[in-house]
């Protein structure tokens, strides 16, 4: 998969780029990149938003500002760019990101494209270069740059050989095999703490009433 992020704030990605399955997916062959909407721009003062049509608070990322940046990056048209890609404008008008759709766009390496807004969001005209609208949560956040992180990490996680044990991901959370519910408790050392107990079937040893007890929870939670 190749994974470019279009934002004002690039250094914002420097700390998550850093991270070890980030660093296990680029030795696998996956690549992520940054472009700068601002390093493009084809306006004086390197301008990138203008104030909104009809009036109203805040700026507005230009439409011909993404499509330069994204003209930079794929030569040719920005409205080809999603042509066997997933292009992905980030914002809280968009579809809830959740396990389904993280599996969706990890499955059959396909590049991703995320643009992410700031301010007001992108030109309501973003919509001839997208496939899709993520939104990772109902509420507004000041830019998309978290969002496309949360998108990415959910996505690399998918990838197969990432995360070195395969099993932790089929049994984590929200998975199908969970039936959409959440994972089942852990503990580590030390067993008792402050009188805080880790249930003793768990140090028991019997795998099946271990197997038994922790599907039991995932059906209580
Ligand atoms: N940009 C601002 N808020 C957002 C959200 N909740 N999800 C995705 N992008 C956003």
């Amino acid at each position: 998969m190749n994974a470019d992020v279009f934002t004002l704030f690039p250094q914002a990605f420097d700390w998550y780029l850093s991270q070890v399955h980030i660093r296990n997916a680029v030795a696998l062959g996956h690549e992520f990149r940054l472009t700068d909407y601002r390093a493009h721009t084809p306006l004086g003062h390197l301008q990138v938003d203008d104030t909104p049509y009809g009036g109203g608070a805040g700026m507005v990322l230009r439409i011909d500002v993404v499509c330069a940046a994204l003209e930079a990056v794929f030569p040719g048209d920005a409205d080809r760019v999603r042509d066997g890609r997933r292009v992905v404008e980030l914002t809280p008008k968009g579809r809830q990101l959740d396990d389904a759709l993280a599996s969706e766009l990890a499955a059959g390496d396909v590049d991703l494209v995320l643009l992410c807004g700031r301010y007001e969001g992108i030109d309501e005209r973003v919509t001839h270069l997208i496939t899709d609208r993520v939104s990772i949560g109902p509420y507004v956040l000041s830019g998309g740059e978290i969002a496309a992180m949360a998108t990415l990490d959910a996505v690399t996680r998918k990838l197969p050989g990432v995360i070195s044990n395969p099993e932790s991901i089929v049994s984590e959370s929200h998975a199908p095999e969970l039936e959409g519910g959440a994972e089942y408790p852990h503990y580590t050392r030390p067993a008792g703490f402050r009188g805080w107990e880790v249930p003793e079937v768990l140090r028991s040893g019997h795998h099946g009433e271990i197997e038994r007890w922790r599907a039991e929870q995932v059906r209580k939670r």
